[in-house]
């Protein structure tokens, strides 16, 4: 058995989630748009299911819109709303999610204006680039915490110079909710992306949280559900399984948080005793996310080798491994394209304890001196 160190892509599913799920995939399948007995009971699963979203991330009810996950919520913020705008002006941050940057990036096709607001050597974002983009209106879309480097953003402040600006302002918490505590009244935000799996929930369920005053149509039109901007007969199962582990990760985030934060800062040490270069310290973060590259080494072979010795870890983000590109996140950061290929991300959760996180630093030690010695013999 793997140990895994990869909770920034998935987490597995709580037994008391999975509980809440199997009841509406065996004798609850009604349709929740159905009038009879079934359809009324999927529907209350569903309504239970919103007002635990909304309550673990403080908005009313009717503002969680259900998706099939995070990649749907942040394209129906971005298309669904550009839909009904006149083109202008989309900022984004350099670091996005593709979720947001491909999107952001077809909008262009139809006459918007991308900008990219750059980011710091840390992942911060550059204020003063922030307000020049915001200065034009339109949309913005800036990420609560970075999936790679961990970074989380000053939101209630870019979203103060957002609405100063008169931009319709969206915020990626995908790997922020669970993580760090989210209210999304006190945030002053517009919209808001979640996303189940990443919150020990099933994967294919999320929510759009949405301001009513957004101008917002759908991308996917049919029987209207979900206040028509949603259509498609929800998954009932993954939306309650959804809701349980919204409330269960808000009730249970300060111990973890506690506990991932210490065995975060006993890798890190290792780390920087063993030479490595570590991304985004010092500055607000995830308390579960360590990226780190060795010079000279490669992300993708140290990831391949740490998975033979047993240990799952990802190089640059989940989403684009198997690329042999550098991370883009790290290039906007300003790092060094050769370094940026040696990224490795180690990402901390529920159930990891200090015997894992020592017996990962030692099989390191020793794959790091192997490769090591195998790169110098090549050179000599
Ligand atoms: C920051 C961020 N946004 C969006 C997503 C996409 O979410 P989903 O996998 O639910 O589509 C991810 C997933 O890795 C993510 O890390």
């Amino acid at each position: 058995m793997s140990v895994y160190l990869d909770f920034n892509a998935t987490t597995p599913v709580r037994e008391e989630v999975l509980d809440e799920m199997l009841p509406w995939l065996r004798s609850g399948f009604g349709n929740p748009s159905s009038s009879h007995y079934l359809g009324r009971a999927a529907r209350e699963a569903m309504e239970h299911a919103r007002s635990r979203v909304a309550d673990a991330v403080g908005c009313e009810p009717r503002e969680v819109i259900f998706t099939s996950g995070g990649t749907e919520a942040n394209n129906l913020f971005i298309k669904g709303l550009a839909s009904s705008l006149p083109p202008s002006r989309i900022s984004i941050s350099s670091i996005e999610h593709p979720s947001i940057a491909k999107p952001a990036r077809s909008l262009t096709r139809s006459g918007w204006s991308l900008h990219a607001i750059s980011v710091d050597e840390n992942g911060l974002l550059d204020m003063d680039d922030a307000g020049n983009a915001f200065s034009e209106g339109g949309i913005a879309s800036i990420m609560f915490a970075n999936n790679e480097c961990g970074v989380v953003q000053d939101i209630r402040r870019i979203a103060e110079m957002a609405k100063s600006g008169r931009t319709w302002m969206h915020t990626d918490a995908v790997q922020a909710f669970g993580k760090i505590p989210l209210d999304f009244k006190a945030l002053g935000v517009h919209a808001m992306s979640l996303s189940a799996h990443k919150i020990y929930g099933p994967k294919g369920a999320g929510a759009l949280i949405v301001d009513g005053r957004l101008p917002m149509m759908p991308i996917l039109e049919g029987g209207g559900q979900e206040s028509g901007l949603r259509s498609g007969t929800e998954n009932v199962a993954a939306i309650a399984g959804f809701g349980a582990a919204a409330e269960i990760a808000v009730s249970r985030m300060a111990a973890l948080t506690e506990a991932v934060a210490s065995l975060n800062g006993k890798l890190a040490s290792a780390l920087a005793a063993m030479g490595a270069v570590l991304f985004s310290r010092n500055v607000p973060a995830l308390p579960n996310t360590l990226y780190f590259a060795f010079e000279g080494l490669d992300g993708g072979t140290l990831v391949t080798e740490m998975d033979r010795a047993g240990f799952s870890v990802a190089s640059g983000s989940a989403c684009s491994s198997g690329a042999t590109e550098p991370s883009s996140t790290l290039l906007a950061m300003g790092v060094n394209p050769d370094l940026a290929r040696g990224a490795v991300r180690v990402s901390l959760g529920e159930g990891v304890v200090d015997e894992q996180v020592s017996a990962f630093i030692a099989a390191l030690k020793s794959t790091i001196s192997r490769l090591s010695g195998m790169m110098r013999r090549l050179q000599a």
